[in-house]
């Protein structure tokens, strides 16, 4: 299991996401859709259990889909020493209420308690990208969530000031960030709130809390997680030295649409 390649890039991304700080103790979670050769490759090593466990929320369009996710209370940094024990693979159920584990997630291990947040994610993101988004990263992003404590905890507003920091943040994140207020993690009431936001943006900031982004791939999510981020370490070190002086202006992110072929939020730049 542990040769397979997505397995590998999964291993690679909690490590990666380690070393840049995002991850302290059992901090953040993954959670990535199997493609339907991956469930193929990967179900010699499937023991079937009947063991179905209730979600706390419905995905009915995610039925029988196959996810490998972080287990509960798990370190992102312990992936690399025995992903067998650290994470596993969930299959949804007919009905898309519950799953059962069918590999990993061993001596009782649990699949991460925001299990709820990611599905839901996922099943939105399922519809609106017509499948193409495999991917759900939760990560204690530590200059966003220091950003929580200053910014309005407003979409537009956040948003404006991230582009600001780095000429291709609009390019990478067109749709902007949405933001959660303050909310008790892990249960269905966060889930719902952020995977509203979820049919408009890419990313989603829970306040003092952590981030949680959805792409197509193990990569992309990592290299988005990564981009919004930077921005957010250069707007902490640029308050820092007591704020901006000059900054791009609306009218040089409007040019950045044609150069790069993409549509900017416009609410973000009114
Ligand atoms: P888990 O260890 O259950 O994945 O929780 C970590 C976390 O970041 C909760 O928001
Ligand atoms: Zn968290």
């Amino acid at each position: 299991m542990e040769q397979l390649a997505f397995v590998k890039e999964f291993t690679k991304t909690t490590q990666d996401a380690w070393l840049k700080g995002w991850h302290e103790r059992n901090g953040g979670n993954l959670s990535y859709r199997l493609t339907d050769s991956e469930v193929q490759e990967a179900r010699p090593f499937f023991s079937e259990s009947d063991a179905w466990i209730d979600i706390g929320v419905a995905v009915p369009n995610l039925a029988n889909q196959y996810f490998m996710v972080t287990g509960s209370g798990k370190y992102f940094r312990n992936v690399e020493v025995c992903i067998e024990e650290n994470a596993g693979v969930i299959q949804v159920s007919q009905d898309g209420t519950q799953y059962k584990v069918l590999w990993g997630l061993t001596n009782n291990a649990k699949p991460t308690s925001e299990l709820p947040a990611h599905l839901m994610n996922h099943s939105v993101k399922y519809d609106v990208t017509g499948g193409q988004h495999r991917v759900v990263m939760h990560s204690h992003t530590t200059n966003l969530i220091a950003l929580t404590f200053v910014l309005p905890l407003e979409a537009e507003t956040f948003t404006r000031e991230l582009w600001e920091m780095a000429t291709e943040c609009p390019v990478v994140f067109p749709a902007g960030v949405g933001i959660v207020p303050w909310m008790v993690p892990g249960g269905k009431a966060i889930a719902e709130h952020t995977s509203e936001l979820m049919k408009k943006y890419d990313v989603a900031i829970w306040a003092h809390h952590g981030t949680f982004c959805s792409a197509e791939d193990l990569s992309l999510a990592f290299g988005l997680m990564d981009t919004v981020e930077k921005a957010a370490e250069i707007l902490v070190k640029v308050l820092a030295m007591g704020g901006k002086r000059q900054t791009i202006q609306p009218q040089e992110f409007k040019e950045l649409e044609s150069a790069f072929n993409v549509k900017l939020n416009e609410k973000v730049l009114a």
